[in-house]
């Protein structure tokens, strides 16, 4: 597992390779099993493959144009009714990072185009979907096969670890 989550990276250039349905719901499996404040589970996830809505998400969202190129993406959304007092972001913050890595595990290149918190785009994108007041876009994550063969980033940095007391 931990190779796994060393492994991911975003990827923004993909092959046209397909997802498979079994893949797909793997994936949204691990989305389902992010941990959520009060167990309230918010989230809900929509999966778009239409290239035309594809076309629609890249002209409101400046910096998801690789999704042109994408066969799939999945919005993440959150139900602030059903959401435990301001936890909504968290929540969907962790079932994105499941996306992410249960994609990475599947043989897929992924990246999290993050709607919450700009303003402009999460009301573009909520009027794009035609989204119900309660319901919040959090993220878009674009999947697809990589067609980028560069090495993840190394974020390893003893300088970010302290112990016991802040010094
Ligand atoms: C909250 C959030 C929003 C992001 N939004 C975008 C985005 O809109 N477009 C994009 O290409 N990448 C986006 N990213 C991906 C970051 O640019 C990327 O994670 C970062 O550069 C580190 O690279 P790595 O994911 O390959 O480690 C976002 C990441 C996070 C966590």
């Amino acid at each position: 597992m931990m190779d796994i989550l060393l492994e991911r990276k975003s990827v923004r250039k993909y092959t046209n390779e397909d997802i498979k349905q079994c893949d797909l719901e793997y994936i949204l499996r691990a989305a389902m099993s992010a941990p959520t404040a009060k167990n309230t589970r918010c989230y809900s996830f929509l999966v778009i493959k239409d290239k035309e809505t594809h076309k629609k998400i890249a002209a409101a969202h400046q910096f998801s144009q690789m999704i042109l190129q994408a066969p799939l993406a999945i919005l993440v959304v959150g139900d602030q009714e059903k959401a435990y007092k301001n936890y909504l972001p968290q929540d969907c913050a962790a079932a994105t990072q499941n996306i992410l890595i249960a994609a990475t595990s599947r043989g897929y290149g992924s990246v999290w185009c993050g709607v919450y918190s700009d303003e402009e785009r999460s009301k573009a994108i909520e009027k794009l979907f035609d989204l119900p007041k309660n319901i919040k876009a959090f993220s878009i994550v674009v999947i697809g096969k990589s067609a980028d063969n560069s090495h993840p980033k190394n974020g390893w940095d003893p300088e970010k670890i302290k112990y016991e007391v802040w010094k």
